[in-house]
């Protein structure tokens, strides 16, 4: 079925002047994408295409419909079918099935005029059918190669599918744990979050060099929300983000930036407003910075229906002014809203929209078709065999095992607690809502993974100990949001015969993701009665947190005696925990998001601003200073923070020079670090400066470098660093971005609040 459609399009290709052969072939690493649109072939072969394309067919390539599979916002009215079968669409997304998918692009390649094949899209984001812990858990791990690799399956798993494009990565800074969408993210701090925005995009769209995975470009990413959908006030979803063009620039824009240097093919604005003026109708943003800063090639796509609520906005009296708006900004694909395929010719016949910019766009949206091989074979990787190969192999089980173990982040351990192995002769009382689950475990977001598979923590815990001297007892104790007396006594009851408890408690997975924001951001009263009357039994007490954000663990930091932030780990939960309970695996995870004390602190973030009344922290209660009256302004659990099974020591701090110059410079430093326990592990090195005097407020600590690194028990490594002048650029007073002079203070730290390793150095 494959091989005859193949012929068939080959027979239009012919037609349309495009070449059969294999298709152009990407070697040469990350930022492919633009190297690739300055190809000359690739050229040829789009305007081969668009010359013979109507300007109605044009803007269909513009025009995406939701094949409504799963909605995230209005189902729209229009039946798509008529669209389709005159060639009208250029995307379609969450189409229902492989057979949907092959019977959709059988219309679009040999029922149409031109046979333009459809780009099928789906938010594919923390894996298709494996899923991956949710990318906020993954980030905590500061593994690059890790997150590449997930992204890497996932995208191998949907492309096997059909599925030619993901709206992934989501690249928005999170420094607001009330809003649900932190899940999506890496968490508060730009540098870091650019690091990872890379590594997803290299991931999904087939490995730097397109060899990872033996395969060429496999998905089509997204850099999205373009853009600082995160700063979302009061952390409420789709709310206004009102920003100064500093921090847009210096916080904000960054990973997007990152996204679009590694090479991402296509963008999608975000529903706020920024400033004023919607994402989503923001020429500035969209074009001005996107096209012509940082050179981006791809097409840019609006989130689902943002163009239609450009009226809601109130920027845009009527549809066809809202389509007017998001072309002439930079909108290339219309996402759901049906706008542009009803208004745009309308729009150009009266001159409000130039024919120049309908050639524009669609060149943009066929190029990436081009490039990822369609006219050369519309069902690229779309074959039932090889989604039985690609689908939850054991090695995709094992790469998902080591990523929840990766992400799971230590917070607390009294006494030494945790690891219980396997040779200890103790029983554990396990209970919790989140115990034996599987329901919540993939998290929001969690593509077709099947959530019935996930693997609960119950299970995990019960093949551990098989056939060790550790017993367990399990008694649910209480659901997400109720118990009942008899429940608590269940486990109260269990807790007294065992001599550690293990609750696993936390949020529903509904309460993160788009569109769930909450402005009590603790566990539920069920939950914490239970664990309180858990710790009445005088038993140690071990909190696995299951959550899509920073929770405030204020009340739990001070009862229990230890606590594991597992966030949502998917369809491994279960065993990646259990290997961190049991020792197997040494928890490296660090903190990307600030748990703060209570909400009130929110949004919090370690690389805030001094003040002009900065608080003494040794005493913050005195008066007039940038403080709280009724608590501390530190976070209970800092960015960069995680503790470890064993310890570690770094020394011997140095510079080899104390100064550089601002352009073409550099300093390299060195570390001693050591792994001053009796457990190997791996260690997250973090490299942290501060610019003590600029033309605008500069943060008091910004992370500038990382290194995760695997040590030994009792094992010394030398780490070194290299900072380079123009890494300590940012956009200053005259909104120019460069590196100023001045003093600096560097630190090598275990977490963003750890100050002992500290140097000076200068910027001539
Ligand atoms: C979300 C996007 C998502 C799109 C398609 C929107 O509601 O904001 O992140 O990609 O739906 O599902």
């Amino acid at each position: 079925m494959k091989k005859t459609n193949i012929s068939i399009t080959c027979m239009l290709a012919v037609v349309l002047l495009v070449s059969c052969g294999s298709p152009s072939s990407n070697t040469s690493g990350a930022g492919t994408w633009q190297s690739y649109s300055g190809d000359r072939n690739i050229e040829k072969r789009v305007d081969s295409v668009l010359k013979l394309m109507t300007l109605e067919e044009k803007i269909g390539q513009m025009t995406q419909f939701s094949a409504n599979w799963s909605i995230t916002g209005p189902v729209m009215s229009d039946d798509f079918q008529p669209y389709l079968e005159k060639g009208l669409i250029g995307s379609i997304f969450n189409a229902t099935s492989v057979e949907g998918i092959r019977r959709m692009q059988q219309i679009a390649v040999d029922s149409t005029r031109l046979g333009i094949p459809i780009l099928f899209g789906q938010d594919v984001i923390h894996g298709y059918k494996t899923i991956f812990p949710i990318p906020l858990a993954e980030a905590c791990s500061w593994d690059m190669a890790l997150m590449q690799r997930t992204a890497e399956i996932a995208a191998l798993e949907a492309a096997s599918d059909g599925i030619n494009w993901t709206f992934a990565p989501m690249v928005d800074i999170g420094r607001d744990a009330r809003w649900g969408r932190v899940m999506e993210g890496a968490g508060e701090d730009p540098y870091l979050g650019s690091r990872v925005a890379e590594a997803r995009v290299i991931g999904f769209q087939g490995g730097a060099g397109g060899k990872a995975l033996g395969e060429l470009h496999t998905l089509l990413a997204t850099g999205k929300h373009l853009a600082a959908y995160g700063a979302a006030e009061a952390g409420r979803d789709y709310n206004t983000a009102e920003l100064s063009e500093h921090t847009l620039r210096n916080v904000y824009l960054p990973p997007y930036e990152a996204a679009a240097k590694a090479g991402v093919g296509t963008f999608m604005a975000s529903f706020n407003e920024i400033n004023g003026v919607p994402a989503t109708a923001n020429r500035w943003l969209l074009t001005d910075i996107l096209r012509d800063e940082w050179g981006f090639k791809g097409f840019v796509v609006s989130d689902y229906t943002g163009i239609n609520e450009l009226i809601a906005h109130g920027v845009a009296e009527d549809e066809k002014h809202a389509a007017e708006l998001a072309v002439n900004a930079g909108i290339d694909m219309d996402m759901t809203g049906a706008t542009f395929i009803k208004y745009l010719t309308q729009l150009v016949e009266e001159g409000k929209v130039s024919e120049k910019t309908i050639d524009t766009a669609a060149r943009r949206i066929l190029e990436m078709k081009f490039l990822l091989g369609l006219f050369d074979d519309p069902y690229r990787y779309l074959d039932e065999e090889r989604a039985r190969q690609n689908t939850m192999t054991p090695e995709f089980m094992e790469t998902a095992r080591k990523a929840v173990a990766a992400s799971v982040v230590l917070l607390k351990n009294d006494n030494q607690l945790l690891p219980i192995t396997k040779e200890k002769a103790v029983t554990l009382a396990l209970v919790g809502p989140l115990m034996n689950d599987s329901i919540n475990l993939n998290g929001e977001w969690a593509g077709l993974g099947d959530r019935n598979k996930s693997v609960p923590i119950l299970k995990g815990l019960t093949e551990k100990y098989k056939d060790s001297t550790v017993k367990l007892i399990y008694a649910e104790g209480s659901a997400i949001t109720e118990t009942s007396p008899e429940k608590i006594a269940g486990a109260v009851s269990a807790a007294r015969r065992a001599d550690v408890v293990i609750a696993a408690m936390g949020e529903d997975f509904n309460w993160s993701g788009e569109a769930a924001v909450r402005t009590n951001i603790r566990l539920p009263e069920a939950q914490r009665a239970l664990l309180k009357a858990l710790k009445e039994t005088g038993k140690p007490v071990v909190l696995i947190n299951l959550s899509g954000r920073p929770l405030d663990l204020s009340w739990e930091d001070e009862q229990m005696d230890a606590i594991l932030q597992a966030w949502f780990p998917g369809t491994q939960g279960g065993h990646g925990i259990a290997d961190v309970i049991a020792g197997d695996y040494n928890p490296s995870a660090r903190l990307v998001m600030s748990f703060p004390r209570n909400v009130g602190q929110v949004p919090i973030y370690y690389n805030q601003k001094n003040t002009g009344r900065p608080v003494d922290l040794t005493n913050e209660s005195i008066d007039y200073k940038s403080s709280y009256l009724d608590t501390s302004i530190t976070p209970l659990y800092p960015f960069g923070y995680g503790l470890s099974y064993t310890t570690y020591t770094i020394s011997d701090l140095r510079l080899d020079k104390s100064s550089m110059k601002a352009a073409d410079d550099k300093i390299i430093i060195t570390a001693n670090v050591q792994n001053s326990g009796t457990m190997d592990g791996e260690m997250v090195v973090q490299l942290y400066i501060r610019d003590l005097v600029g033309s605008v407020t500069r943060p008091v600590k910004e992370l500038k470098g990382f290194q995760k690194i695997p040590l030994k028990a009792g094992e010394s490594r030398q780490v070194s660093f290299e900072l380079r002048s123009e890494e300590l650029a940012f956009y200053g007073i005259d909104r120019k971005k460069k590196t100023e002079s001045g003093s600096f203070t560097l630190w090598v730290a275990q977490s963003s609040d750890d100050n002992e390793n500290v140097a000076t150095f200068r910027v001539e």
